[in-house]
C-alpha cells in the first residue's frame, strides 16, 4: 500500500488531506500512516510464517510511543539500544521478553534495568561488556541471556556513517576472535550464550551482502554448536533500504525476507531481524508551511518553517526527501529549499526543480518516517514538531508540538 498519495489533487494519507492536518495542528509537523506501518510490518511477519522467527523492530527509527503501541499490538519485538528506548517499549505496552539489547555502550544501570525487566537477550560486542553483564546479573541473581554480536566483514555499500559490518568499524566482536571469546565466557556464571547476532548498516538496496553475512553467521553458529554452546537464535539485524527518490520502488521485505529464509532454514536457528527504517521510512512525512521566496546571489530559495533540528539526514548524510506540494501542481521553480536556523548546512534540497510554491503554502518532505523524529533537537531553541497517527481514516496528535516552557524545563537561573 502507499502511504500517501494525490487524490483530486491534493496529498492524502488514507481518507485524510495533509492540509486539514496542517492547518489544524500547525508545522512542522509528522504525519504518519498507522495502515502502512502495520503492513509493512505483516509483510516481515508473512515472509517468516511457519518458521521460527521474532521480528524486532528497531526503535531508534522511531520511538513515538503510539507507533511502539501499535507495532506491539501486530506481535513486534523491539531492538533497543538505550534504557530511554526501555522504557518507551515498556510504556507502550511492548513485551520485554520479545526485547533485544543491542549498542557497543551499554551501562551497569542499563543492564541491570533489562535484567530486572526480563528482555529476551542482550546482544554483545566484548569481552568486556561480556563479564559486566555477568557480573550484574549475579548480583541480582539471575542469568543473561546473550546473543554474540559479530561483525561478519562483509561490506555493505552504504553511506560510510551508516555501514557497520566492516573489520575496522566499533562494532560487534571480530570473527575470528568468537570462539575465543566464548571458549573464555565458560567461566562467567551469570550469562549464557545461546545466540549469535550481526548488522552490517542501514539502507542497504543490494542483498547481496546481507545474503553473505547470513551464510557467514549460519557457519559460525554450527561451529559452535560444535564446541557444546546451545545456540538457537540467528539474529541478522536490520538494514533494509526504502526509496527516497521519486521513481524508487520501496523495500522489497517480501523478496528479501524470504531470501534470507533460504539461507536459514533447515539450520534449526531461530531467525530475528531488527528493522527500523523498511517499516517506518515510507510511512512517514514531515509537513511544513513556506515562510519566504527569495532570490539571492543570483539563486532562489524557498525558506520553509521546517529544519535541520527537525529532519538532520540532509546535512548530516546528504539524504535526498522528495518534495511534495500538498495541493498537487505543475509548475516547478529550480531552488534551494531551505530552513530558519543559522547554519548553511540547513538546507533540504539545493538547485533542485520543486513545485513552485509560495508563502503560505504547505510542502511535504517525504520518506521521514525514519530517523526523523528520533533524530530531532532544540537547536536554535526550536521546540520541536507535533507528531500525528493517521489509521483507519482517522487522525490524531500523538505527540504534542514542544512548547517554550518545555525548552527551558530542568534548567535552573
Ligand atoms: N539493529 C541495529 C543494531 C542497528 O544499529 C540499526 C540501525 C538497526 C537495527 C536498524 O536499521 P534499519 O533497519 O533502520 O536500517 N540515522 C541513520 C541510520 C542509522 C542506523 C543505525 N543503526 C539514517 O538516518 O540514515
Amino acid at each position: 500500500m502507499r502511504a500517501f498519495e494525490y487524490r483530486g489533487g491534493a496529498l492524502h494519507s488514507g481518507e485524510v488531506k495533509l492540509e486539514e492536518i496542517a492547518r489544524a495542528v500547525g508545522t512542522p509537523c509528522y504525519v504518519y500512516s498507522g495502515d502502512a506501518i502495520r503492513s509493512r510490518f505483516e509483510e516481515y511477519a508473512g515472509a517468516f510464517a511457519g518458521m521460527p522467527h521474532l521480528i524486532c523492530y528497531a526503535v531508534k527509527a522511531n520511538g513515538n510511543l503510539a507507533v511502539l503501541r501499535l507495532l506491539a499490538g501486530a506481535g513486534a519485538g523491539f531492538d533497543i539500544v538505550s534504557g530511554g528506548e526501555l522504557f518507551r517499549v515498556l510504556r507502550a505496552g511492548g513485551e520485554a521478553g520479545k526485547t533485544v539489547f543491542s549498542g557497543v555502550g551499554k551501562t551497569e544501570k542499563e543492564i541491570a534495568e533489562a535484567l530486572e525487566a526480563g528482555i529476551h537477550s542482550f546482544n554483545c560486542e566484548s569481552a568486556g561488556e561480556l563479564e559486566v553483564l555477568s557480573a550484574v546479573a549475579e548480583r541480582l541473581g539471575k542469568k543473561a541471556p546473550v546473543a554474540l554480536r559479530v561483525n561478519p566483514d562483509v561490506d555493505a555499500v552504504t553511506h560510510p556513517y551508516i555501514s557497520t559490518g566492516m573489520r575496522e568499524h566499533k562494532f560487534g566482536i571480530a570473527m575470528s576472535d568468537v570462539e575465543g571469546i566464548c571458549e573464555e565466557a565458560r567461566g562467567l556464571k551469570g550469562i549464557e550464550i545461546r545466540g549469535v547476532s550481526c548488522h552490517i548498516g542501514s539502507q542497504i538496496l543490494d542483498f547481496a551482502p546481507m545474503l553473505e553475512a547470513a551464510e557467514r553467521m549460519v557457519e559460525l553458529a554450527v561451529r559452535l554448536r560444535g564446541r557444546r554452546f546451545a545456540i538457537g537464535t540467528l539474529d541478522l539485524g536490520g538494514g533494509l533500504g526504502i526509496a527516497y527518490h521519486a521513481g524508487q520502488s520501496g523495500p522489497r521485505i517480501g523478496e528479501f525476507a524470504r531470501a534470507l529464509r533460504g539461507k536459514i532454514e533447515g539450520s534449526g536457528l531461530e531467525v530475528m531481524v531488527e528493522p527500523g527504517r523498511s517499516i517506518v521510512g515510507e510511512a512517514g512525512v514531515l509537513l511544513t508551511r513556506v515562510l519566504y521566496r527569495k532570490r539571492s546571489g543570483g539563486k532562489e530559495f524557498a525558506i520553509v518553517d521546517a529544519a535541520m533540528n527537525d529532519l538532520i539526514r540532509p546535512a548530516l548524510y546528504q539524504a535526498h526527501h522528495e518534495i511534495l506540494a500538498l495541493g498537487e501542481r505543475k509548475d516547478t521553480a529550480r531552488a534551494d529549499v531551505v530552513g530558519p536556523v543559522c547554519e548553511t548546512g540547513d538546507f533540504f534540497a539545493r538547485n533542485r526543480e520543486i513545485p513552485d510554491v509560495g508563502p503560505g503554502e504547505y510542502v511535504a518532505l517525504a520518506s521521514a518516517g525514519a530517523y526523523g523524529f528520533s533524530q530531532s533537537s532544540n537547536y536554535n531553541s526550536r521546540p520541536r514538531a507535533a507528531e500525528v497517527l493517521v489509521e483507519g481514516g482517522k487522525w490524531r496528535v500523538v505527540r504534542e508540538r514542544e512548547t517554550y516552557e518545555s525548552l527551558v524545563a530542568g534548567e535552573r537561573v
